[in-house]
């Protein structure tokens, strides 16, 4: 017997305003061409001026329960990774535990930009197999366009605005791969890389409002390198091979990128999860929507194996194993 953390619902949620491309054009000096062919994206959804992280991340909390069957009641630990919180304190997660209308287990942020779902993910995991928690939700929810610089088109043309949750479940397995559950996740930091993509103040001690800034080819170049390796080490640790795996749920920051990850998986491109081209980066919360997507137009089934890999400012990367 082996304590396993099950995923036993999903959701996500996108703000209703979409902005192509097309229209960014009006904004910077860039072309619908440029954009699709340097990442493959088409349009993102912007958050409204009163919609912040924890609306957005509540959002998806709901849906993600209502697919689980759950009561926020029964939780014992919420965790939301984003980088961009409503506020500096307290963490966005109380906020969405709030909004749930519960006061009971604990809530806290996870801080690992675009990696902070594969970070939660591992956090939840942990809580489970210690047995410190039975019920988990991890969202991830951000609002990148308050953090772009609107003026600068290496950047501003790159993210978007969404929310993504899950609900794990302490369950018991037989302790290996063909246990429905997290098999694995591997997390990685290399905090040397700092300048490569950062923002450059905001909340705490810097006292100034921060942009995201972004070396894109230094970062690019890191990326397909670093996911490889975290793609790696999960089926090592799990004795498995590329061709066990079900579904690709990268990271959605560029589709080259993703592309690279499904070659060297030797997948076809339609055992990919993509939402690149519609919701541009949505950091934390590109894989839970990615998820989310998948699952609800029914790609992704039972017993499912799913690769979810990501790597973000830091730099921080990793990966997780999950049957579904
Ligand atoms: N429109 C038109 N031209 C542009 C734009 C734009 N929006 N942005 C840059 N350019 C120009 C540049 O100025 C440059 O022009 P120059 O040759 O005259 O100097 C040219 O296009 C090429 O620019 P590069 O930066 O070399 O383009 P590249 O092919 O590297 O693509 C990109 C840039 C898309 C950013 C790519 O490097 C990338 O995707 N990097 C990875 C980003 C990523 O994965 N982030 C994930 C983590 S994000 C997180 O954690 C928050």
């Amino acid at each position: 017997m082996a304590l396993r953390s099950q995923v036993v619902g999903c959701g996500g949620y996108l703000p209703a305003k979409i902005v192509t491309n097309d229209h960014l054009t009006s904004m910077v000096d860039t072309s619908d061409d440029w954009i699709r062919q340097r990442t493959g994206i088409a349009e993102r959804r912007i958050a409204a001026d009163d919609e912040f992280t924890s609306k957005l991340g509540l959002e998806a909390a709901r849906a993600a329960l209502d697919h689980a069957g759950m009561k926020a009641e029964e939780l014992d630990l919420i965790l939301c990774a984003t980088s961009t919180p409503d506020d500096t304190f307290p963490a966005t997660a109380t906020k969405i535990q709030a909004g749930l209308g519960v006061g009971r287990g604990a809530a806290f942020d996870v801080q690992a930009v675009c990696s902070g779902f594969v970070y939660g993910l591992t956090v939840a995991d942990s809580f489970v197999k210690a047995g410190q928690a039975e019920n988990v939700l991890v969202v991830g929810a951000e609002t990148f366009s308050r953090i772009l610089d609107w003026t600068d088109r290496s950047t501003c043309v790159l993210f978007g605005d969404g929310a993504g949750a899950v609900v794990i479940k302490a369950a018991n397995g037989n302790g290996t791969a063909t246990d429905r559950g997290i098999l694995s996740t591997h997390i990685y930091a290399d905090g040397r890389h700092h300048d490569a993509l950062y923002v450059d103040g905001g909340p705490g001690s810097s006292q100034t409002t921060g942009h995201l800034r972004m070396q894109g080819k230094e970062v690019y170049r890191h990326a397909v390198v670093r996911m490889a390796e975290a793609i790696d080490a999960a089926l090592e640790a799990n004795g498995l091979t590329p061709g066990d795996i079900d579904w690709l749920v990268p990271h959605q920051a560029n589709l080259r990128i993703i592309e690279s990850m499904a070659r060297r998986l030797n997948l076809p491109m339609d055992r990919v999860v993509v939402t690149v081209d519609r919701h541009a980066n949505t950091s934390a919360a590109s894989i839970p929507l990615a998820l989310s997507e998948a699952v609800a137009d029914g790609r992704i089934q039972p017993g499912d194996l799913i690769m979810i890999e990501a790597m973000g400012g830091g730099f921080t990367w990793g990966s997780a194993l999950v049957r579904w």
